[in-house]
């Protein structure tokens, strides 16, 4: 990867207050990038984390945005590019997710889940391809999937579901865009010992231990990690992978699920 690949790149990532979006934005500021982060959580709850990259002196802004309203996500892009003149890159990480089975999953959690992780993603991922397509930048947009979109988990329906219906997505988007050399990837972590897996295991200890075990290659993931892999997919010298999903899960989705 070329280290200045993403000097004055305008760098736009959602969910960005979250730990997988807090390295990625970091990962993007040490490499001179701007970044435009937003999350739904309040400026005054974002002001403590966004401290660290007033201290690396990286440029950003921060936009409180809900990704599961299309206004808001449009409004946001039209202000960074009113500020920075144009967007490279997109990180589409916004998530949620509810630890039910769908024996006991409401209507209303089912529906504010698929909003959120996969409505939320077409509207921003859209909105910025049209950006890059209207200001000539061949552009890179990467989504935070998962490796619990490959097959079945009972646990936490709507989020797999969601999950692999953004793969299609990605497919989908890439193959449209593709001739305007925009490029539309994947990424799909397995257990990450960060944001909404470790929320999980905080409450459970036992559960982390439990997950480690289970993967093939014994260890968790840690956030920074996620973000080289993103900062990887969205290199210029990557110019041939495109509808790609480049799958970081210690061979998780080699077992079988219960
Ligand atoms: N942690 C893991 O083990 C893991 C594994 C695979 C994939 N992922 C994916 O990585 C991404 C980041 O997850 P994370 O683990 O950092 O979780 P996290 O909870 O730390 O971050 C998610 C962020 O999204 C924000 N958010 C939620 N709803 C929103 C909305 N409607 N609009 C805008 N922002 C909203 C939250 O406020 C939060 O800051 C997600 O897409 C997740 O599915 C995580």
């Amino acid at each position: 990867m070329e280290s200045n690949s993403f000097k004055d790149k305008v760098v736009l990532i959602s969910g960005g207050m979250g730990d997988i979006g807090q390295a990625v934005a970091l990962e993007f500021g040490k490499m001179g990038a701007k970044i435009g982060i937003s999350d739904i959580r309040d400026p005054t709850t974002a002001a403590a984390k966004l401290s660290l990259m007033d201290n690396l002196g990286v440029a950003y802004r921060y936009d409180q945005v809900d990704v599961s309203n299309a206004d808001e996500v449009e409004g946001w892009i039209q202000d960074v590019e009113g500020q920075w003149g144009h967007v490279d890159i997109a990180i589409v990480n916004a998530a949620t997710v509810t630890l039910k089975d769908v024996q006991e999953i409401t209507a209303k959690e089912w529906e504010r889940e698929i909003q959120v992780n996969l409505n939320g993603s077409f509207f921003m991922a859209n909105a910025a391809c049209r950006s890059f397509v209207k200001k000539k930048v061949a552009g890179n947009i990467v989504f935070l999937g998962s490796w619990a979109a490959h097959a079945p988990h009972t646990n936490i329906p709507a989020y797999s579901v969601s999950k692999a219906a953004l793969r299609m997505l990605c497919k989908t988007m890439a193959l449209s865009y593709a001739e305007k050399g925009i490029r539309v990837n994947e990424i799909a972590p397995g257990y990450v010992n960060a944001g909404l897996s470790k929320e999980v295991w905080d409450k459970d200890p036992y559960s982390a231990s439990q997950a480690r075990d289970r993967v093939p290659v014994g260890k968790l993931i840690e956030a920074d990690e996620v973000a080289k892999q993103v900062l990887w997919l969205c290199d210029p010298s990557n110019r041939h992978t495109t509808g790609s999903t480049l799958l970081m899960d210690g061979g998780l989705s080699l077992l079988r699920t219960k």
